[in-house]
């Protein structure tokens, strides 16, 4: 029996290397350790074994097992590195991967986002109104004349219901005066429309954000400090900011903001970025109409007001030196703020 198993060991052992393929190294393993394999029948013959011999030939029978099975392990493996070789031929795999586009935010969307969230931390709460309004909320309501420029058809998409698409975003501040008593701090971000000449600073959609705060005592003084802070925080702390007079009907004394824009290669210049100013009390008056109420009595309350272009504000942040760019959706364009 010892004989026996040396046979079937070297033999085994032989024609194992000298399988050169899985199915070859399988039937091996089938027809020496299998049910009826060469080795597995010799085992049986362990019954009639003197049994003085018997731990010394169920030695021999595990070491030829062992020396098999790892003859078979060690060859599938050997077999398995040179296929894996043989697919990698003509393969550099230590060059670097090919890299995956990650999507990324709007610039519009994420300069929306800081601005929210800078406003929010000052304690502004967002308010929402619709974009198709009416002439009341548009402009009667915010001290518009009726002979006042941007309430020409040339200038204003209408419907023929007489219903039109708000001009601006201060329509938000009437619908939440008229919902809401003071005091009052809201922003609300959102599109305006303009049939204005589409070229490299206009689009007929644009998108602004409005604010509007109402409570007693709020001086020019909370206008200024509140909007010098939010352009430092959003353009840092070093922007120039200039408030300049000028008019708008819904708010007296009224300005306009500057920030210094320091282009590369080019000298710097005062940009416009937004109308703000105090609320006009014919607004409060305006509003306790449309309320029934007295809730926005100007010898109580006082207010600031403020609307602001979000493609300015991402144009000046990033360089962008045409506004059809934010709407155009060139990949190559979006790709650069990724
Ligand atoms: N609505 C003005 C515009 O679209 C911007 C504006 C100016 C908004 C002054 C305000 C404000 O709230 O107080 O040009």
């Amino acid at each position: 029996m010892k004989d026996q198993i040396e046979t079937i060991q070297t033999e085994a052992l032989a024609r194992i290397e000298a399988a050169n393929d899985a199915r070859a190294i399988e039937d091996a393993r089938v027809a020496i350790l299998g049910k009826q394999g060469s080795l597995t029948k010799v085992s049986a013959g362990m019954r009639d074994v003197p049994k003085e011999d018997k731990a010394l030939v169920g030695q021999l029978l595990n070491a030829a097992r062992q020396a098999i099975t790892s003859a078979l392990d060690s060859k599938k493996t050997a077999l398995q590195d040179a296929q894996d070789a043989e697919a990698l031929k003509g393969i550099d795999p230590t060059l670097p991967g090919r890299s995956v586009h990650h999507g990324s935010l709007h610039p519009l969307t994420h300069i929306r986002h800081e601005a929210i969230s800078i406003l929010r931390r000052m304690g502004f709460a967002l308010a929402d109104g619709p974009e198709i309004e009416d002439e009341f909320h548009c402009f009667d309501a915010l001290n518009t004349p009726e002979d006042h420029p941007a309430r020409n058809e040339k200038d204003t998409f209408y419907f023929d219901s007489g219903k039109l698409l708000r001009t601006h975003t201060s329509s938000v501040q009437v619908r939440t005066m008229e919902g809401q008593a003071p005091p009052v701090r809201i922003i609300a971000p959102g599109s305006a429309y303009r049939r204005d000449e589409i070229d490299a600073t206009h689009l007929s959609v644009f998108n602004q954000l409005e604010g509007l705060y109402v409570d007693t005592d709020v001086s020019l003084g909370d206008l200024k400090g509140t909007l010098e802070y939010f352009l430092h925080e959003l353009f840092g702390p070093e922007t120039e900011v200039r408030f300049r007079p000028h008019f708008f009907p819904f708010t007296e004394p009224s300005f306009e903001i500057d920030v210094k824009l320091h282009a590369k290669g080019q000298a710097p210049k005062w940009i416009e970025v937004a109308g703000c100013g105090m609320v006009d009390p014919a607004v409060f008056d305006q509003i306790n109409g449309s309320r029934k109420d007295e809730a926005f009595s100007p010898d109580q309350v006082t207010g600031f007001a403020f609307g602001m272009g979000l493609d300015r504000l991402a144009m000046i942040r990033w360089g962008i030196r045409d506004i059809r760019l934010l709407i155009e959706n060139d990949s190559r364009f979006l790709r650069q703020f990724g």
